[in-house]
């Protein structure tokens, strides 16, 4: 088998490539190593910057996401009993998009069915070799058959436990990486969200996040340790603890229910250089990893994929190999900003097990600052509705 471009995993990074390559003629095959179903089960990202947005009209796959998605012009930041307002619209003119990450993926399988184009899922035991000369392979196990496909290039979109960055050479690649000292606790509801707006809550027992999947559906998340066991969280235990986090008047607009989805994610700051070995390029979760904080792990791969297609069609188009020689650099000077922004939101709003008095004061001092200084809310706001690309 043969074709341009083998993409491997088919998460949001990996779709959205195969899609807006088909859309200019490049022949793709995506190889995904678990079912469409277990894709599809993920509980992710709900937060879509404009450029995100723009991306998957591009790709021809954000008809359900303009009649579904809710358009925030703003967030809320609860502190010390208060909470205040972030207006990304009158500070930046910019908004953020609501919609699920799986209502994403669902959108983008459904445009590369309609084209046509092959995705194999089960694709096991992928491997890749040849990455330096003109005709790299990849071998993977489909139905207990060994096969083959030769290619141009491949697209490491298989995430952070995926095969694309470990086939790079340990003498050719540098990490960089922050582990923190807790996790998130997520819960799923099939209920209103408690407000219009998110609200990041800094509280002395932790962090909390009010968010939402749609009007009726809402997503919350609390800070926890990393040796707690999602099965030590009753839904009564998470809902009375939430509420403990919550100022009283906000709390009284919760509606509980049984839960959806429940699950523990654990923090994580992660850089691969350089995102290229021969004719490998990573995208996406592959070569990085953000703490959710900044709602920044899914634009990130958006703003990859945007890079990368580009410099894919101008090679297929007019023979240029400028864009793939340039990708690392451009896109990881977009990355290492979204990595300090996602540290600085992930620094200001949890509580460290080793803070100091003085850490303390310095995160008063921070948040004190972000509420009275309109500058200061604007580089949060241009941070959170998404840097240029
Ligand atoms: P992925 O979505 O991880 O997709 C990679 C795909 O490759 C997967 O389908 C995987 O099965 C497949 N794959 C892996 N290995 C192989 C292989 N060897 N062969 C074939 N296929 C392979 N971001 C936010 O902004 N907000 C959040 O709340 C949030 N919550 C998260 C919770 C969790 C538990 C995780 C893991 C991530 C979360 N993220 C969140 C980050 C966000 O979901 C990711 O940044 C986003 O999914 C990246 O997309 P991707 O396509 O690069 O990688
Ligand atoms: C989510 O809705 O899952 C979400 C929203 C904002 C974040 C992180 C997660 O910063």
């Amino acid at each position: 088998m043969r074709t341009q471009v083998v993409i491997i995993g088919s998460g949001p990074s990996g779709l959205l490539l195969g899609q807006l390559l088909a859309k200019a003629g490049v022949e793709t095959t995506i190889l995904e190593q678990k079912s469409k179903d277990y894709v599809l089960g993920r509980i992710r990202a709900g937060v879509l910057e404009q450029g995100a947005v723009g991306l998957l009209e591009e790709a021809g796959a954000a008809t359900r996401l303009h009649s579904e998605g809710l358009v925030h012009e703003g967030i809320e930041i609860a502190f010390d009993g208060a909470r205040h307002r972030v207006d990304f619209k009158a500070l930046t003119g910019k908004t953020v998009t609501v919609y699920g990450q799986t209502e994403v993926t669902r959108d983008l399988m459904d445009a590369r069915a309609a084209i046509g184009a092959p995705t194999v899922y089960e694709a096991l035991d992928v491997t890749l070799s040849d990455l330096e000369s003109e005709r790299p392979k990849v071998r993977y196990v489909e139905d207990g058959k060994d096969c083959e496909i030769e290619c141009d290039y491949v697209a490491g979109c298989d995430g952070f436990h995926g095969v694309g960055r470990r086939s790079i050479p340990e003498t050719v690649l540098r990490t960089y990486e922050r582990v923190y000292p807790f996790g998130w606790l997520g819960v799923l509801v099939e209920k209103p969200p408690i407000a219009h707006e998110l609200i990041y809550i800094n509280h002395a027992r932790g962090f909390a996040l009010c968010s939402m999947r749609s009007t009726t559906r809402s997503r919350y998340y609390l800070q926890c340790r990393l040796d707690e066991r999602v099965e030590e969280w009753s839904d009564d235990r998470f809902w009375e603890e939430l509420t403990r986090r919550l100022d009283p008047e906000i709390a009284r607009s919760l509606q509980t229910g049984p839960s959806i989805e429940k699950s523990i994610a654990p923090l994580r700051s992660f850089v691969a250089e350089p995102m290229r070995f021969g004719r490998l390029f990573l995208a996406g979760d592959a070569a990085h990893i953000v703490p959710p904080t900044g709602a920044k792990g899914l634009n990130l791969a958006a703003s990859d994929v945007a890079y990368l297609s580009r410099a894919l069609i101008e090679r297929y188009s007019v023979g240029s190999l400028e864009g793939l020689d340039g990708y690392p650099k451009k896109a990881l000077a977009r990355i290492w900003k979204a990595e300090r922004f996602s540290w600085w939101m992930t620094q200001m709003l949890h509580r460290f097990p080793e803070s100091s008095g003085f850490d303390q004061k310095m995160q008063t001092a921070e948040l004190d600052y972000l509420f009275s200084s309109k500058a200061a809310q604007t580089a949060l706001t241009e941070n959170y509705v998404g840097l240029p690309y």
